[in-house]
């Protein structure tokens, strides 16, 4: 009786061993955000982002475990109004290290909603292979009554473990919708749909447990455009926003602060006050790379248009916003400080 115990253990062990072998490998990255927030009151938008470990996080959502095997790594753990230059390059490394391992099928990584698209943007630009990475966040605090983060997380191991997903670069899984990392950008400041990608649309949705594609990226992923292996330190970049009556304070005290770039987040279409036509012209001279973009949430940055691009020596942002120009700028200031080779990586957008 008792040797047929145990043998029936074993098979039992043998059984879930290789149910669990079947499952995709899902490695889940963890840097705090809302999706990990906690607050004293479940109606209330007072909280504090990134209290709740990964763990605790992963434990919530039981049913991710039938469809993948899952590891949670905490990697930051803080509120992504204070994502950094050194957790971005932290993260893209780990990544590429996750990319080349063996054992791993998928990257999940879980963050604040409010910088999320910079960081997407970053790691698509920096991140090579194929596997699928995934970002993922939440508006509501995982103690707020119907909080997102379950369903956003569930959503998200979900894509990620999807074979549409290869080799499509760094996606963003926000309320039921697949956003590519290039065009997602942040629409609302409080409300649960939170996202969208104004210039190219989603590219899908998860329902019912299935990633659904509609659309491909631009650009799909599998090389990087940047290495930054040996990256340590990113150029200083800063944005100057136009409004009516625009200084040029701003401009004037990154120049004297030693910046390697501006982006102007200007007014239409990258339009200039004539405040600070100067002190653009003048970084410029200064050997400073000026990036004409906008304020505008849709459509492009076009070159030639509504300035001489070409004899101010100028680069315009094409489809990308002032956060996202600045991330492409830092990169590409790793890279060169000719301001026409710069304007060929603006050209891909
Ligand atoms: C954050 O970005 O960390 C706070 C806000 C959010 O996650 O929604």
């Amino acid at each position: 009786m008792k040797s047929l115990r145990i043998l029936m253990l074993a098979l039992f062990a043998l059984f879930a061993v290789t149910l669990s072998a079947q499952k995709p490998n899902v490695y889940v990255l963890a840097t705090g955000g809302t999706i990990a927030g906690s607050g004293t009151s479940s109606v209330s938008t007072n909280y504090t982002a990134g209290q709740v470990a990964i763990g605790t996080l992963l434990d919530a959502v039981p049913q991710i475990k039938d469809i993948a095997n899952v590891v949670g790594e905490q990697v930051v753990r803080i509120g992504s109004q204070d994502m950094d230059d050194a957790t971005w390059l932290l993260l893209a490394k780990r990544i590429n290290e996750l990319q080349a391992s063996d054992s791993v099928d998928a990257v999940v990584v879980t963050h604040g909603t409010d910088t999320m698209e910079e960081t997407a943007f970053f790691l698509n630009l920096t991140v090579g292979g194929t596997k699928p990475v995934v970002m993922v966040g939440a508006m509501r605090p995982s103690t707020a009554l119907s909080a997102d983060g379950p369903l956003n997380l569930y959503n998200a191991v979900v894509t990620a473990v999807s074979p549409a997903s290869v080799g499509k670069g760094v996606l963003v899984v926000m309320n039921g919708r697949i956003y590519g990392a290039d065009g997602v950008v942040k629409m609302h400041t409080t409300n649960v749909d939170a996202f969208g990608a104004p210039n190219s649309g989603a590219l899908g949705y998860v329902l019912n447990g299935k990633a659904v594609y509609e659309a491909s990226p631009k650009r799909p992923g599998g090389r990087p455009m940047f290495n930054v292996s040996g990256v340590d330190e990113l150029p200083k970049v800063g944005i100057a926003y136009g409004h009516a009556g625009v200084s040029p304070d701003v401009v004037e005290s990154m120049i004297k602060n030693r910046y390697r770039g501006i982006v102007y987040a200007g007014v239409g279409n990258g339009n200039i006050h004539k405040n600070l036509f100067a002190a653009l012209e003048e970084a410029r001279r200064k050997g400073i790379i000026v990036v004409r973009s906008s304020r505008i949430v849709s459509g492009p940055t076009s070159l030639e248009n509504e300035v001489d691009d070409e004899h101010y020596q100028f680069v315009a942002s094409q489809l990308l916003g002032p956060a996202k120009a600045r991330v492409l700028l830092m990169l590409a200031l790793t890279q060169t400080d000719d301001w026409r080779k710069i304007q060929s990586y603006f050209n891909l957008f």
